[in-house]
């Protein structure tokens, strides 16, 4: 377990291991980013966007909130997807969810959260959406796995809604992928959602752009 002391020496350790590599690295690090990913994923400690992807700092913008939640009127959320695609033209977009979600099963729970219920109230949304799918699963952590998947894919759907995604996706192509993180398996899974076919009738609705 990591204690203060001992994350000051890693730091310290980390900086040895990146200079021997590269006796430039930060000075490289400081002139700038130029990502190609948004990252929208869990709060949860265990899963940690850069390992799970395997990637470097400098190569995924990150925001990671409970349940990976695309809110339209939160406006952290919503001022980094801006910053991500207005800004950084970011090309593509992914909320990750994960199996095993807290955030997911406490929303689920008939239970007074105090601050957190008009955050978990999103999920409920999303369940009351597929409610009849959800209802026939008779598991109930195969039916919590589901809507782990299910708000996945409710939570593209609100990055798709917005102006700065369409913009970016007429002008450059940008596309939004849902992916869930097992944490079972450290598998990282891509849900391949069918936009065209979830929005058929729909998008008309959300167009703004
Ligand atoms: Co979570």
């Amino acid at each position: 377990m990591a204690n203060i002391t001992k994350i000051f020496e890693n730091n310290k350790k980390w900086i040895q291991e990146k200079l021997e590599i590269d006796a430039d690295y930060f000075t490289k690090l400081s002139q700038g980013q130029a990502p190609e990913f948004l990252y929208i994923g869990c709060s949860d400690s265990r899963v940690t966007a850069e390992d799970l992807m395997g990637v470097k700092p400098g190569e995924v913008f990150i925001h990671r909130n409970i349940a990976n939640l695309v809110n339209n009127v939160d406006l952290n959320v919503m001022s980094v997807l801006n910053y991500a695609v207005r800004h950084l033209k970011v090309k593509h977009v992914v909320v990750c969810g994960h199996y095993n979600c807290g955030g997911i099963k406490a929303a689920m729970k008939p239970e007074d959260m105090g601050l957190l219920n008009p955050w978990l109230r999103n999920i409920r949304d999303v369940y009351r959406l597929h409610r009849d799918e959800l209802n026939a699963i008779a598991n109930e952590e195969d039916r919590y796995n589901r809507l782990v998947e299910l708000n996945v894919q409710e939570q593209c759907v609100n990055l798709i809604k917005t102006a700065a995604v369409q913009k970016a996706y007429k002008e450059w192509g940008l596309t939004v992928h849902g992916w869930v993180f097992d944490i079972h398996t450290g598998n990282l899974i891509d849900l391949k959602i069918d936009f065209p076919k979830i929005l058929e009738g729909i998008m008309e609705i959300y167009k703004i752009n």
